[in-house]
C-alpha cells in the first residue's frame, strides 16, 4: 500500500476550491508515456498551473501500473528540479469498477473517478458510494458521473449521448458523498464530436458546433452550489494540426471538437476540472508525422519524439493560459 502523499502528490480538494474561487479550471490531461508526461510537466511549471495527470484503464494496460506510479513519483521531482514546485494530482480516469478504483488508491494515486453513468441510477450511486467509502479513508478524492458521453477510445465508448438530468444531481452527490461531479452538456470524446450537418459556418466559412448546454450546468450549479463540476471530452481538435496530419499521409475525416471560447467560459463557471486527450494525441501525430516525411533517413526516436515533445508542451502552456485560465494559480 503506497500513500500518495508519500510520493509529494495531493487529491483534487484544494485545487478545487480554488478553482472555484478563481474562477479558472484545473487541466486534467492524460499520459502514458514519458515524453506526455514530460511535456505536461514542463508546460504546467513554466506557466505555474496546478495540474491533474490522468490516467485511463487503457493507459494503464499499455504502460504498466508499476511503472506509472514511478512515472508519476519522477513527475513531482521533475517539476522540483524545473525550479518551481507545482500541485500535481494523480487521477484514474473512467475507473469501471471498485477493483481497479481500489488498486489505482493502492498503488498511490490521489484521485479515482468511478464512472458508473452507463449504470442504471441506483447501481450507480451504489458503486459510487463503495469507492467513496474506501477511498475516503486514505484522503483520497473521487470523481462520479451522471449523463452519458459520446465517443470511443480504448476502454470508454458511447455510441449515444444522454445530457445530465439535473434533478438528479443533488440526491447522487448525498447518497455518494462523491468530491467532484462530470456531468454530460454536449461534450463527447475523441475527435469527432461533432458532424458536420449539425454545425453552422461561420463568415470565413469555418465549421461551427452547436453550444454546449450552458443551461443544464446552470441547473446544476443552483443545486449544488459551490460543489465542482468535471467536463469530459473537452479537446478543442485544433484545425490546423488535423491538416498537418493529413497532408503528412493522415486520413482524419470532419475532426471537430469544442471550440475554446465555450470551454472558456465553462472554466469561469462551477466547472473545475477540464479533462483534454485527444488534442494532446493530434499534435504529437501531427509534429511526428511531419518530422518523418521530411527526414525519411531518420530512425532514431528521439528525433521525432523530441519535436512531438515540444508540440505538445506548447499546446499546453496555450490551454493553461488562454483557455483554462490555471496559469499563475500554482
Ligand atoms: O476519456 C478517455 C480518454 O481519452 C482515455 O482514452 O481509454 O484510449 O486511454 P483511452
Ligand atoms: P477528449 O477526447 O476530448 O480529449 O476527452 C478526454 C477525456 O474526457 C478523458 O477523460
Ligand atoms: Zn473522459
Amino acid at each position: 500500500m503506497i500513500n500518495y502523499k508519500d510520493l509529494g502528490l495531493v487529491n483534487t480538494r484544494e485545487m478545487f476550491k480554488k478553482a472555484m474561487e478563481g474562477g479558472y479550471a484545473i487541466p486534467a490531461y492524460n499520459f502514458n508515456n514519458m515524453e506526455q508526461l514530460q511535456a505536461i510537466v514542463a508546460a504546467c511549471v513554466e506557466t505555474k498551473s496546478p495540474v491533474i495527470l490522468q490516467v485511463s484503464k487503457g493507459a494503464r494496460n499499455y504502460a504498466n501500473k508499476t511503472i506509472l506510479r514511478y512515472m508519476a513519483e519522477g513527475a513531482v521531482k521533475y517539476a522540483e528540479e524545473l525550479g518551481y514546485k507545482i500541485p500535481i494530482a494523480l487521477h484514474l480516469d473512467h475507473g469501471d469498477s471498485f477493483e481497479l478504483c481500489k488498486d489505482a488508491i493502492d498503488m498511490g494515486f490521489s484521485s479515482v473517478m468511478i464512472d458508473g453513468s452507463h449504470l442504471p441510477y441506483d447501481e450507480n450511486v451504489a458503486l459510487t458510494k463503495k469507492v467513496v467509502d474506501y477511498a475516503h479513508q486514505f484522503d483520497v478524492t473521487v470523481e462520479g458521473e451522471l449523463g452519458v458521453l459520446a465517443g470511443i477510445e480504448d476502454e470508454v465508448s458511447a455510441e449515444k449521448s444522454t445530457y445530465t438530468k439535473p434533478e438528479e444531481v443533488e440526491d447522487f452527490v448525498s447518497k455518494t458523498g462523491v468530491d467532484s461531479l462530470a456531468i454530460s452538456i454536449g461534450t463527447s470524446h475523441g475527435a469527432n464530436k461533432f458532424k458536420p450537418e449539425m454545425c453552422t459556418r461561420d463568415e470565413n466559412g469555418v465549421l461551427v458546433p452547436p453550444p454546449l448546454r450552458f443551461d443544464i450546468l446552470e441547473e446544476v450549479e443552483k443545486r449544488l452550489p459551490g460543489f465542482p463540476i468535471v467536463l469530459h471530452g473537452s479537446s478543442s481538435v485544433p484545425q490546423d494540426l488535423v491538416k498537418i496530419i493529413n497532408q503528412y499521409g493522415g486520413n482524419l475525416k470532419d475532426a471537430i471538437g469544442i471550440p475554446e471560447d465555450q470551454l472558456r467560459k465553462a472554466a469561469k463557471s462551477a466547472v473545475c476540472k477540464i479533462n483534454i486527450d485527444s488534442d494532446g494525441r493530434l499534435a504529437m501525430t501531427a509534429a511526428i508525422r511531419k518530422y518523418l516525411a521530411e527526414h525519411p533517413e531518420v530512425f532514431d526516436p528521439r528525433k521525432y519524439l523530441g519535436p512531438a515533445r515540444e508540440a505538445l508542451k506548447e499546446l499546453y502552456k496555450h490551454k493553461n493560459i488562454n483557455v483554462l485560465g490555471s496559469a499563475g494559480k500554482a
